[in-house]
Formats: C-alpha cells, structure tokens, sequence
C-alpha cells in the first residue's frame, strides 16, 4: 500500500472488524467523537451485514475508547430533512443488525445514548458494566428516537420503563440497566465485558448453528406467527444428521 500524499489524511474505517475464530468483532472506532454514528459507519455496518449475511457468524459489538457509542452524528442529524428520516438511515441498518442470522452480542461501556442504545437494543444479548449510560436524549434534540427504541425498548425492559426512558430522558446507569434486564452480565470494566462477550460467542460455536439460526427466527417471529413456525423449524431440524450426530453422541458417552 502506497502512503496517503503529503496534506491528504489517510480515510480511517470508523469500524474495525477482527475474525476471532468462533465469532467475528466489530469494534466502533471513532473514539475522538465517542463513536457517535455518522453515515460512514453505517456503510461499514451494512458491508459488515452483507459478509454476515453470506457466512453467517456470531457478531460481538463493542466500542474503542471507553465509550459504546454515544448517538448518531449529530453534525449529521442537523442537515437531514424530511426525506431522510423517511429513508430510515440508521432504523434500516440496525433492523438488518437485528436480523442477522447468528447471534449478536452487544458489550457496554460508557456511554450508549441515542442511536448508540437503539444499535444495543438490536442486539440479541447485552452485557454492560457499572460505567454504563444507556438511554435516549432524542426529545432534548427535538427529534425521536425512531431506530427501534419505541418497540425493542418496550419489549426489552417493558412499557413503564420504555415510557419513562423515551418521555423523560432518563439515562440508566449501569446497575440500573442491570436489574431492569436490559444488560444481563455486569462485568467491572469494559475489557472484562468485552471478554465476557466473547466467552459467550465462543459457547454459541459449540451449539449447533442451523439450530441457533432456527432458534433466533422463532424468537423474533411475531406473535401470530407461533407455533406453526416453531413446528416447521422444528420438522426441519428433527430431519437434520447433525441432529442424529448429538443425540447419538450423547445416547452413547457411557459406552465409549
Ligand atoms: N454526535 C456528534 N458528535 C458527538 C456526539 C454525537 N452524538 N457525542 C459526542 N460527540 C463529540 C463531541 O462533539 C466532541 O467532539 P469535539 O471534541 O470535536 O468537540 C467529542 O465527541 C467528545 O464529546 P464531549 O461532548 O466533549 O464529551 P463529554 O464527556 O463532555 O460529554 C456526552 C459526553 C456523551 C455526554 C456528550 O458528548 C453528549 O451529550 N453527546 C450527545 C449525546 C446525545 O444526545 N446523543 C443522542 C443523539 S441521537
């Protein structure tokens, strides 16, 4: 690689994006803006969805610098009009975060306000530390909160705290989010939530995926949905020889 020309900076991805075996971690990387979510980022997030899509991996979230990531790009957010917020910039990226076939798995630290809590809130599980500030400031900006929190919130920690979170802006500290399930590990510091994090991957990669993948479609399958989707994953699995590998396995331990 050739070295950027004198004057020109060298364009630094605001995403880091490591395979660590049995997972892939994607670290936001804008420490300098506490990792506030500009346009650039989502483009990273989506090539990153894109390769997840391909080859499905369990993600591990986290960000550089002490901080999740503290908001959408405000300097962003002020341009954007009507026909932006129609496009659903950041609704669309995270809802595809959401979707991802493996699990996701998102390591707090710092501040997660805003667009940063409503990238956590798509995530499938959660863990935080004491220094978290998780919340949504939006109505203070003069805007919603409207990539995810008004339905993930409700549905993670339940209408009265989702109301008082996105009407009052109260921000959660990390204990808090604790005993409201919204982070379900509180680890001392961001390194030990970051390794937790990944101990978790790495148990997710001893499961089997196809039924992990399964698994998370029912999960997130509406209400109406169940249980004819549980039944029809359910009859595919049941056909699989992965299935008949470890059930085997187990039936015959004691032999071997
Ligand atoms: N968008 C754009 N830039 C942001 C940002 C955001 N959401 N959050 C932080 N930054 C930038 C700051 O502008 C500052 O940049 P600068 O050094 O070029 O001025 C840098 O990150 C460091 O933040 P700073 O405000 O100096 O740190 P702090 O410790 O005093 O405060 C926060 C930290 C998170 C409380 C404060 O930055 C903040 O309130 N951010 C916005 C939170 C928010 O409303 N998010 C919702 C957006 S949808």
């Amino acid at each position: 690689m050739s070295a950027p020309a004198p004057g020109a900076e060298a364009h630094r991805s605001p995403l880091t994006v490591e395979d660590r075996g049995t997972h892939v971690l994607a670290t936001l990387d804008r420490p300098e803006k506490r990792n506030a979510i500009d346009q650039d980022l989502i483009d990273a997030l989506h090539a990153l969805c894109a390769e997840l899509e391909r080859d499905p991996r369990t993600l591990v979230l986290h960000g550089a610098g002490g901080d999740f990531a503290a908001g959408a790009d405000i300097a962003q957010l002020r341009e954007r009009r009507a026909a932006d917020a129609r496009a659903g910039i950041n609704t669309r990226a995270f809802m595809r975060i959401s979707a991802l076939p493996m699990p996701v798995i998102a390591a707090l630290d710092g501040y997660a306000l805003g667009g940063g809590a409503e990238l956590a809130y798509a995530a499938d599980v959660r863990v935080g530390t004491p220094a978290l500030r998780i919340g949504n400031p939006e109505t203070g900006l003069g805007i919603l909160a409207a990539a995810g929190a008004s339905w993930r919130l409700r549905e993670l920690v339940g209408e009265p705290l989702a109301a008082e979170i996105l009407l009052t802006g109260r921000i959660l500290d990390g204990a808090e989010a604790f005993a409201a399930g919204l982070v379900t590990h509180l680890l001392d510091t961001g390194a030990e939530a970051l390794a937790t994090a990944e101990k978790i991957a790495a148990r997710v990669a001893k499961l089997d995926p196809e039924a992990t993948r399964a698994t998370k479609r029912v999960l997130r399958a509406p209400r109406e949905a169940h249980p004819a989707i549980d039944l029809a994953e359910q009859a595919t699995l049941f056909e699989s020889p992965e299935k008949m590998r470890r059930m085997t396995e187990f039936l015959e331990r004691k032999k071997k």
